[in-house]
């Protein structure tokens, strides 16, 4: 059994032994997510950002035809689903010059917007991002807000209990 626990500074932890426990966690986030919300995903190459993703948009009703790929060579895509997505990976990215010419912060006023390797840019794409930090070694998400309206998603995550405290 897991327990449902918000940490200290509002984190989520949620192991994530298989592929189906990212599917899970995909489904929660797509439970509490709305439009305008900017969910960045970090961690390194292989951690499982597109795959949390694609399960996130699965979730939201992105039919299975639809691939969801790192769109690293046309670095955004977008989906329609419940909600309308734009998914971005920000690996290339030469910088911020660049980034306005995404459109993605313009994005967040219809869509939610999901980002692969997005952290330097959370102040850019108008903040309030929740993080979503994936870890390999051993697979886990570590969930966290950097503003008042993630915080509150952050805390309608934990409320549905796939979290655990975070370890020390
Ligand atoms: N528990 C798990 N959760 C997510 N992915 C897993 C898990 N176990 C194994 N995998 C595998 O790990 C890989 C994760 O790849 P993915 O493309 O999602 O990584 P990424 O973080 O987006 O990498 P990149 O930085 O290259 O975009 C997939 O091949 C997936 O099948
Ligand atoms: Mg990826």
């Amino acid at each position: 059994m897991t327990r449902a626990l918000a940490g200290g500074g509002g984190a989520v932890e949620v192991p994530l032994p298989t592929r189906r426990a990212t599917r899970e966690l995909g489904r929660a986030l797509a439970r509490v997510l709305r439009p305008g919300d900017l969910v960045v995903m970090s961690g390194a190459l292989g951690a499982g950002k597109t795959f949390l993703t694609r399960a996130t948009c699965r979730a939201l009703g992105v039919p299975a035809r639809v691939p969801i790929t790192s769109p690293t060579f046309t670095l955004v895509q977008e989906h329609a689903g419940a909600l309308a997505i734009a998914h971005a990976d920000l690996y290339r990215l030469s910088g911020p010059a660049e980034l306005r010419h995404l459109g993605l912060r313009e994005a967040r006023d219809s869509r939610l917007v999901i980002v692969e390797w997005g952290e330097p840019y959370v102040e850019a794409l108008g903040g309030d991002a929740v993080l979503v930090r994936l870890e390999a070694h051993p697979r886990r998400a570590t969930v966290s807000a950097t503003g008042r309206g993630a915080e509150a998603t952050v805390t309608a995550l934990a409320a549905l209990g796939l979290g655990v405290e975070p370890s020390r």
